[in-house]
C-alpha cells in the first residue's frame, strides 16, 4: 500500500464562552487528503491539489501549511525517512471560522498514521493534528482537531494532561452558518486571538463559566433550548465582534427569526446560530443574509446538523 485517503468535517469552536474548550463538528464541508509515500527516502514532503479556486487558497510551502505541520511531525517522532506526497482537496473554505485547518490536519494524520501502520493513540493522533493549526494560530488548540476527528461536541481538557469529554448531540440540533464575504488576514486566528484581552474581570469569568456549563448541562440532557441558553460570552464575543461587519445586526434578525442563539464561529468571521426545529431554518438563513446585506457585505448561509467525525467517515479507505 502506497496511499491512503482519509476524510474529515468542518467544525465550529468556543459555542461562546468554552473559548479553545468547545468543539463541535459540522457535517457541512469535508477535506480531502491522500498520503503517498514515495520511493525516495529525503524525507521530503510535496502539497499537490486538485482544485485551487480562490475560495480555497491555501499556503503550500511546508512551513505554513497545516497538513505538512503534522506530516512532519510525525516523520521526526516515528524517524520515517520516506519522501510524501500530501495530496489536499480542500472542501472546508479556509480562513473563515469553520475549521478549515483541523480537518486537514485531522484527515492527514489518520491518512498518515494508517499508511505506516503506525496505530497511535487517539489522544496523540489529535494532538498530532494540533500540530497543523500552528499554521493559522501560531499555537496548538485542540477544540476544532478534537472534534473534526471524533464528532459531536468535545469538551477538551488541557491540564494536568490532555484529555477530551464528547458527548453526542440532541437529535433536534440544527445549526445555521453564515459565511460573509469579506476579506481575511493570512494566518487570521493569530490575528484574532492577538486582540483578545490578557485578563477578564471576575464577574465576567463567572458568567462564562455559569454559560458553559449550561451548554455542557444541555449536551448533557440533549436539550437544544438549554445549549442556546449558554451561548452568551462576555470575554470574547465583544472584541471579536468588531472584525465582522454587521454582527449585532445579523445576531438580533437571525433571534427575531427563530434562532435560539447565534455566536461567532470560532474565530470568525463566520456565524453560526443554534435552532431545535428545520421548521424556522429558511427564515434565520434568509435572516442571517439580511444582517450581513443591510451592512453592504454579501455571505452564503447553510443549514447544517452535527457530524460524526473523521473517525467515523465511512469513505476513509486506502488503496
Ligand atoms: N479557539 C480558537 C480561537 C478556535 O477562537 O482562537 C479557532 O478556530
Amino acid at each position: 500500500m502506497n496511499s491512503f485517503r482519509a476524510l474529515a468535517p468542518s467544525s465550529t469552536a468556543n459555542l461562546g464562552p468554552g473559548f479553545d474548550i468547545f468543539g463541535l463538528a459540522l457535517d457541512l464541508f469535508v477535506d480531502e487528503i491522500i498520503i503517498t509515500r514515495k520511493q525516495e527516502q529525503n524525507g521530503r514532503i510535496t502539497i499537490s491539489t486538485i482544485k485551487q479556486n480562490d475560495s480555497m487558497k491555501i499556503p503550500y510551502d511546508n512551513e505554513n501549511n497545516s497538513a505538512a505541520l503534522v506530516v512532519k511531525k510525525m516523520m521526526k517522532d516515528y524517524s520515517i525517512k520516506d519522501n510524501i506526497d500530501i495530496q489536499i482537496n480542500k472542501g472546508v473554505p479556509p480562513g473563515y471560522g469553520l475549521g478549515s485547518s483541523a480537518a486537514s490536519s485531522v484527515a492527514t494524520a489518520y491518512a498518515f498514521d494508517k499508511l505506516f501502520h503506525l496505530e497511535t493513540n487517539l489522544i496523540d493522533l489529535i494532538s498530532y493534528s494540533a500540530e497543523g493549526e500552528k499554521a493559522s494560530a501560531g499555537v496548538k488548540h485542540y477544540d476544532n482537531v478534537a472534534s473534526s476527528m471524533l464528532g459531536g461536541f468535545i469538551i477538551v481538557r488541557n491540564f494536568p494532561s490532555l484529555e477530551f469529554i464528547k458527548f453526542e448531540p440532541p437529535e433536534d440540533l440544527y445549526l445555521v452558518v453564515g459565511i460573509p464575504n469579506i476579506p481575511v488576514p493570512n494566518k487570521k486566528t493569530e490575528v484574532a486571538r492577538s486582540i483578545l484581552p490578557g485578563s477578564s474581570p471576575l464577574n465576567n469569568v463567572i458568567t462564562n463559566i455559569s454559560n458553559a456549563s449550561t451548554i455542557v448541562a444541555g449536551f448533557a440532557y440533549k436539550d437544544v433550548n438549554m445549549i442556546a441558553k449558554g451561548l452568551d460570552d462576555k470575554i470574547v464575543e465583544p472584541v471579536r465582534k468588531r472584525t465582522i461587519p454587521g454582527y449585532d445586526k445579523v445576531k438580533e434578525n437571525a433571534i427575531n427569526s427563530g434562532a435560539l442563539a447565534l455566536t461567532i464561529s470560532g474565530a470568525g468571521p463566520s456565524v453560526i446560530s443554534i435552532l431545535n426545529t428545520e421548521r424556522h431554518a429558511h427564515k434565520v438563513m434568509e435572516a442571517v443574509k439580511g444582517g450581513f446585506a443591510a451592512a453592504n457585505i454579501e455571505s452564503k448561509v447553510y443549514l447544517c446538523k452535527p457530524s460524526k467525525g473523521a473517525k467515523n467517515q465511512d469513505k476513509i479507505s486506502s488503496y
